[in-house]
């Protein structure tokens, strides 16, 4: 049976023999084809989605939250804290819940998807909204965190990256050997640096042959790296990515050098023009954060060489905003409770 990414990865993992695993099964997600994709960008490249919304919590921060919050327990603390724009308070607030500890989530109050919220509410965390923004978050819990004892479970905390960097091992099993590219969203870059390291870890112990091209998408209103400077009102309809002064800024950068990769933003329009698509032509629901993803194969798929495999990461489940979902598609039809009514509107 499987039993996480700890268990399967572990020899890869900074985790003691004895350590009590906290998991909920996550990782071993789907590497999806979408050829579909290919001929939308009109490009010749096999491309794959890495469905990461398919996670317990829907998505990415599982993986590191299994590390982070194993690595908590096992060090005794009580109670585990993060800045959110939604996934990681999801997070940490189921995997607080599945280790008997509590979880306190600082997120941008009336900037988060509403799924994302109702997760945190029902795994119990105190969720505290803020009039600010994740930026603003992510200082007070750094404040908070060290004159307290409270974990910190953002992606500052190196266990984080080092569960996340288990994606970019499944990627390489999957297709016996790395890709050539992976395009990949960045808000506060940890996962971008994560995948780096899982890929550089692969490639140094002779398991896949090269380190993929990594291409890094922000939200043209939120595209600090991009543009190399603070954003202090960073303002995107991908409010996951919503983030001005990323925290693996300087790693995400190295990431990007080594990997000879590239860091680009698609604008508000690109991202929801693409996350219609991929739902309508492939059948795969991802949040808009994710769909950034689309949008830069779109708009620079034309530099992809021929022939290349081109992995995209879907970093967060379409469920966990229904609002933009429900405003991308706005047609409905509501019909009076008859046949003839209803078969006028199917015909
Ligand atoms: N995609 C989704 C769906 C996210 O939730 C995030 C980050 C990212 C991409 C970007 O990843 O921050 O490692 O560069 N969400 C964080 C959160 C900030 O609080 O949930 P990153």
């Amino acid at each position: 049976m499987y039993k996480g990414l700890i268990d399967r990865y572990r020899k890869f993992l900074p985790v003691a023999d004895d350590a009590e695993i906290i998991t909920l099964n996550e990782g071993n997600t789907p590497l999806i084809p979408v050829p579909e994709l290919a001929k939308a960008a009109g490009i010749d490249a096999k491309i794959y989605v890495k469905y990461e919304g398919l996670n317990p919590t829907g998505s990415f921060k599982d993986r590191g939250m299994t590390m982070a919050v194993t690595k908590a327990k096992e060090e005794g603390m009580k109670v585990v804290m993060c800045a959110s724009t939604g996934n990681t308070s999801a997070s940490a607030a189921a995997y607080a819940a599945r280790a008997g500890m509590k979880s306190v989530v600082l997120i941008p109050d009336g900037n988060i998807a509403l799924g994302k919220l109702a997760q945190s509410m029902i795994y119990g965390a105190k969720v505290v909204a803020v009039d600010g923004n994740f930026d603003d978050c992510l200082k007070y819990v750094r404040d908070l965190c060290q004159r307290h004892p409270i974990a910190l479970v953002n992606s500052i905390n190196p266990y984080r990256l080092e569960g996340q960097k288990t994606a970019a091992f499944e990627i390489v099993d999957d297709l016996e050997d790395a890709p050539d590219y992976l395009i990949i969203p960045v808000g506060n870059a940890g996962n971008i640096s994560a995948y780096f390291m899982g890929f550089a870890q692969y490639f140094e112990a002779g398991i896949s042959t090269k380190i993929p091209k990594l291409w890094g998408m922000q939200a043209a209103g939120a595209a600090p790296i991009v543009e190399n400077r603070v954003f202090e009102k960073p303002e995107t309809v991908a409010t996951a990515i919503r983030i001005g002064n990323p925290a693996s800024w300087e790693k995400a950068v190295a990431a990007r050098d080594k990997s000879n990769g590239r860091i680009e933003k698609v604008t508000d329009q690109e991202i929801l023009e693409a996350y219609k698509l991929i739902a309508r032509t492939a059948g795969v629901f991802c949040e808009p954060a994710s769909a950034a993803t689309v949008a830069g194969l779109i708009k620079y798929g034309r530099d992809i060489e021929p022939g290349s495999t081109v992995v995209l990461v879907l970093t967060g489940n379409g469920l966990k905003d229904p609002d933009n979902a429900i405003k991308s598609a706005p047609e409905i039809f509501h019909v009076k409770n008859d046949i003839r009514a209803i078969e006028e509107v199917v015909l």
